[in-house]
């Protein structure tokens, strides 16, 4: 999730690179890891570029200033393929005397197999980002066809994945194309000025006229005008508005607050966490491997280490692995983990999970288990953290940045993650799961839009949120990977709305829990999908009664056409309808809008509650 700026204009007061930098400064929340800006000068293509936050690339602007121009880009990184360096930031270059200048986010899948035909012809790369792929692709086409519109769009055709492409070219001043597939762009249309933007806060300080455009559309834009067409050459339109938000809005992608936006940026934190998992041959990849596939193949267990929502994540890839691996997995809090006496040898997996890459208490865990000789994952969130740089191997979750403090995206992230880590391992050991790794890959596909169509539906849970802004304590029923759920959702609720909440696994409740029911207790249950095996869903039907019975309000989260809830129900929540083990990504939502409704019903600080910080670099 990178931030990305076009801008072109008349050339006064460096306005280009004014507009761009401004630009980049309100986007960085999209990602900090390196910032670029590149402008078309009467000599040519002009670039700067540099690793970490915007400051440091400002401080390489003050010492080498750039010329006056009317046509600029700027990117802001937030690393996916390529470490968060110098090399990899963008701008990338491409075509005859390195002439084109292209920044991008996203992520293109089939790199690999354009990479090789570029060798194969000679290209030399300077990094490791697909990203020059593309500078490389549409400088060559430029150089056949003198036009960037036409040079971007032979490229994008043969493109596979997610992405927003803007290029400049030295032989075309005054002209900005940009190009988007399941990426965000919109156009700011001025006076005189147009601008582009991975959302309004790009240019915000400068119009509010802004033209969405439609997925698989290239838009080229001059100080006087635009043009879109689809990704078949045909023309097309945007779509004309007006923003009405204020900047500080405009980087929540207007909603009230983060968190709100991060939980409606779910359906993308899936989607591109999945993007590019696969190698030619459909065989599952990770992003980076320091550990041969035979130690791989030799682990007899598995140790789960992560705090907080990453640790419920946790809990999600154990019932994953060892029902599609066939390996015995074991979640432990971190901290619980380093100062106890696990056994763990060099035949133990330690799956590391932190959205932050940096809590100190997951980090130690990690390094106790590499002096125990154990093979180590992290699951992360941020590329060159350093929990994934003390891993012998790292799938990186492509969240973005999670900026409130209680975790939403990023923990549907890492339980995408944590099932493609699963099929990794069923694929490696060729288990009896291995040729249903792509089946499944298929059903995670179609989660994202299932989450989608969900957040559609919240209106609801949002009305009993308000309602229940008095409630003093909520319970939290799961089963299986409804587990979970449960103890996510009540940790939601802690964090937002400071009220005792307990997550329990649906069986345990005749043990002891089912003690606290009195009249009117408000017990959340999650329902496992009817297809269930093991009769799972009807057992958790039976808790509901249990408790019904004994006077609780029971607010059953439910799959679409269950309809052996509803009797029982005081309110039924619906989700669309998913194979059971996928069911986490769904089940959450409604939770997640609960405790944030219910926060807000309170007037409370939704993005940073009290007490809690967002990484945690203390033990
Ligand atoms: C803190 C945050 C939680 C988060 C936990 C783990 O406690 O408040 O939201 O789940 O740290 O963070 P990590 O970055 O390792 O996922």
């Amino acid at each position: 999730m990178c931030g990305i700026v076009g801008y072109v204009g008349p050339n006064v007061d460096e306005k280009a690179l004014t507009v761009v930098m401004e630009g980049l400064a309100r986007l960085e929340y999209r990602g900090y890891d390196s910032a670029g800006v590149a402008l078309v000068t009467e000599d040519g293509i002009e670039a700067e570029k540099r690793a970490g936050k915007l400051e440091n690339l400002r401080s390489a602007l003050d010492a080498h200033p750039l010329d006056g121009s009317r046509t600029a880009i700027g990117h802001t990184r937030w690393a996916t393929h390529g470490g968060p360096t110098d090399g990899n930031a963008h701008p990338h270059r491409g075509g005859q005397d390195d002439k084109l200048a292209l920044i991008h986010n996203g992520i293109i899948e089939n790199f690999h197999s354009l990479k090789k035909g570029l060798l194969a012809a000679g290209a030399q790369f300077q990094s490791e980002t697909d990203t020059e792929v593309a500078a490389k692709l549409v400088g060559a086409e430029f150089d056949k066809t003198g036009d960037l519109t036409t040079a971007m769009l032979n490229v994008v055709q043969q493109l596979e994945g997610a992405f927003t492409l803007l290029a400049i070219h030295a032989d075309q001043p005054g002209v900005v194309v940009g190009a988007r597939r399941n990426s965000p762009l919109v156009v700011g249309l001025g006076d005189g000025e147009n601008f582009l933007g991975s959302d309004v806060a790009a240019f915000i300080g400068y119009t509010r006229q802004a033209l969405e455009l439609g997925q698989d559309q290239i838009v080229t834009i001059t100080p006087d005008g635009y043009s879109v067409m689809g990704f078949d050459g045909r023309p097309a339109e945007g779509t004309h508005y007006e923003v009405t938000w204020d900047a500080a809005a405009a980087e929540r992608g207007g909603y009230a607050t983060f968190m709100e936006k991060e939980i409606n940026d779910q359906p993308h934190a899936v989607a591109d966490t999945l993007l590019g998992r696969t190698d030619e041959s459909g065989a599952l990849v990770l992003d980076e491997v320091r550990i041969s596939e035979e130690q791989l193949r030799a682990v007899d267990k598995i140790t789960v280490v992560a705090c907080g929502t990453a640790a419920y994540a946790g809990m999600v890839a154990k019932y994953a692995i060892e029902h599609w691996a066939r390996i015995p997995v074991e979640v432990a809090l971190a901290h619980e983990f380093r100062y106890a006496d696990p056994v763990v040898d060099e035949r133990t997996l330690v799956v590391s999970i932190s959205q932050s890459g940096e809590t100190m208490d997951t980090l130690m865990a990690v390094k106790h288990a590499r002096e125990l000789g154990a093979v180590t994952v992290s699951i992360c969130n941020t590329h060159g953290s350093t929990i994934p740089r003390e891993s012998d191997a790292v799938l990186y979750t492509h969240a973005g940045p999670e900026i409130a403090v209680a975790s939403t995206k990023a923990f549907l992230a890492q339980i995408t993650a944590a099932y493609i880590l699963g099929l990794y391992l069923a694929q490696l050991r060729g288990g009896s799961y291995a040729e249903d790794a792509q089946a499944v890959m298929r059903d995670l596909a179609d989660m994202p839009a299932k989450i989608q169509d969900l957040l559609g539906r919240m209106d609801r849970v949002k009305e009993m949120a308000e309602f229940m802004a008095d409630t003093r304590s909520v319970l939290f029923l799961g089963r299986n990977v409804g587990y979970p759920v449960a103890m996510e959702g009540a940790l939601k609720l802690k964090e937002l709305a400071y009220i005792h909440a307990e997550g329990f696994a649906a069986g345990e409740l005749k043990h002891g829990p089912i003690a606290l029911i009195d009249a009117g207790q408000p017990v959340f249950v999650i329902v496992p999908s009817p297809d269930t095996p093991h009769d799972l869903h009807k057992k958790v039907v039976s808790n509901i009664q249990e408790i019904r019975a004994r006077g609780a309000r029971t607010l059953v989260i439910a799959h679409d056409g269950d309809e052996d809830v509803e009797p029982f129900a005081s309110e039924v929540i619906r989700i669309p309808a998913c194979p059971p083990m996928l069911a986490p990504l769904l089940a959450i939502v409604p939770l997640q809008v609960f405790a944030l409704q219910l926060s807000t019903a309170k007037g409370l600080d939704v993005d940073q509650p009290r007490n809690l910080a967002k990484s945690v670099t203390v033990e």
